[in-house]
């Protein structure tokens, strides 16, 4: 099949290396020609793991090409994908749709023969029927079914994700598009995957309650590891004794800083939009914003606790700044909050990422880039885990014990277990664990760095 992808953003892109993977032939298009020109050469404009063999061996065996023109990829193509960004409108939350709608237009003066136009971009409910209504509007001679195709990838993962997908969601108002995405996904199909056929409106609201279901439940654990610390139980323990139930099943039960990224956040706060203006306001997932915005901020407050309830002008190492690991994406990370929270209650911050200091560096003012973990830890008073790359998992304490001011550990994301580094000589703090962990992490410091 013939493909044009419309935006190499971080969905379009993967999509369609993908799919040319696949065997399709797939041109992805970008208005931003330094995009274009570094995707030419090789070079990929995000971190994304495997990504950059799969462009080479598709562009090697010319399945695959990049252009800045829509015009002559969308005239010989089969199917058209939307894959432009879909960012919150600044003010009200709701998903800004400007780049959708002007891609729809553009393409539309190109359709020749029977084209599906398949919108991969995360769009509030009721979008297929206004980009149906544009392109026919532009070229009402156009012969198109226009489907929604939403992309579950995540990030750091997303090779894997769009090769094993737990499932593919079509929408469809036009019969003949099911045969043709049938064909898109045909590697997937016959590996089993299933190819779930819905309404193109259905299919628009799945994605959004995908996403705010999976933002639920990370959030729910959060709470329920608040409620651990107080109540002297393992948040661990309890996410493993609950997801072991079927019905509620063990994955996103990690307790953590709360939940970033360019998804979750603005796509909770589009369906909630969405929803209030239909009148049937969402309260389960209003809450889960809102619960999780506060989380942030708490998390500053537990390290500012665990250093003895004062930072100011001592020195607070954070360990991961992106939103999750292997990535380089700094969007709404909690990392940012975080480091601002501390910076406003006095301390000076230093801070290491395997990927994401080159992002972190445009976005965080006073703030000292280490070029490794030790060397963002040198005369620390705290060392504190934000984001769990693997590169924290198995780390130096001797080393560390010698050149920070004070030996405590705040593990945010629960990659250690207090046997492990206590006999280190460190104070740990973590998340949800019970309450003796924590109970003086000052106290035990001040002992261990007498010691
Ligand atoms: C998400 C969805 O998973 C994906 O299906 C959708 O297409 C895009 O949004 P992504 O944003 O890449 O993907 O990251 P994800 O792995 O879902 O993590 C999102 C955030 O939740 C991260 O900040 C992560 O640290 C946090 N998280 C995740 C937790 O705190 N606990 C968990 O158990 C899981």
């Amino acid at each position: 099949m013939r493909i044009a992808v419309i935006g190499s953003g971080y969905v379009g892109l993967v999509s369609g290396a993908c799919l040319s993977d696949f065997g399709h032939d797939v041109t992805c298009i970008d208005k931003d020609e330094r995009k274009i020109e570094a995707l030419r050469r090789g070079e990929m404009p995000i971190y994304e793991p495997g990504l950059d063999s799969i462009v080479a061996g598709n562009v090697k065996m010319g399945r695959l090409a990049f252009s800045t023109e829509l015009g002559p990829a969308v005239e010989v193509a089969d199917v058209v994908f939307i894959a432009v960004g879909t960012p919150s409108r600044r003010g009200d939350g709701h998903a800004d749709l400007s780049y959708v709608y002007a891609a729809a237009r553009e393409l539309a003066q190109s359709l020749r023969g029977f084209t599906v136009v398949a919108t991969k971009s995360t769009v509030p409910v009721g979008t297929g029927d206004e980009i149906d209504r544009i392109i026919r509007e532009t070229n009402p001679a156009a012969d198109v079914a226009v489907v929604s195709n939403p992309e579950f990838l995540r990030e750091g993962n997303a090779i894997d994700d769009f090769r094993r997908p737990d499932r593919i969601v079509v929408g469809i108002a036009d019969e003949r598009a099911r045969q043709v995405m049938t064909e898109v996904y045909r590697p997937l199909y016959l590996n089993q995957a299933p190819l779930v056929f819905t309404t193109r409106r259905t299919s628009e609201l799945i994605k959004y309650a995908g996403n705010a279901f999976l933002a639920m439940k990370i959030t729910f654990m959060n709470e329920i590891a608040d409620l651990c610390e107080e109540a002297g139980a393992n948040v661990q323990d309890v996410a493993r004794g609950i997801g072991l139930d079927q019905r509620i099943g063990s994955k996103f039960l990690h307790a953590g800083p709360g939940y970033g990224g360019s998804c979750f956040p603005k796509d909770t706060l589009a369906l909630i939009k969405s929803a209030q203006d239909l009148g049937k306001p969402l309260r389960l997932v209003e809450t889960t914003v809102a619960v999780n915005d506060t989380r942030k901020r708490a998390m500053a407050r537990k390290v500012i606790a665990a250093c003895g309830g004062d930072v100011r002008g001592r020195k607070i190492s954070i360990l991961g700044l992106t939103f999750k690991p292997n990535t380089d994406d700094m969007r709404e990370s909690p990392a940012l909050t975080i480091i601002q929270a501390l910076q406003d209650a006095g301390a000076r911050v230093a801070a290491y990422d395997p990927e994401g200091m080159e992002q972190a560096r445009s976005l965080l003012e006073n703030v000292t880039f280490g070029s490794d973990p030790y060397d963002a830890a040198e005369g620390a008073e705290a060392l504190v885990i934000v984001t769990e790359w693997n590169a924290f998992r198995a780390m130096d304490f001797q080393r560390l014990k010698s050149i920070m001011a004070t030996p405590l550990l705040v593990d945010l994301r629960n990659i250690y277990r207090k046997e492990e580094i206590r006999p280190h000589g460190f104070a740990y703090v973590s998340v949800g664990r019970p309450a003796e962990d924590y109970l003086s992490p000052l106290h035990i410091a001040r002992d261990a760095a007498q010691a």
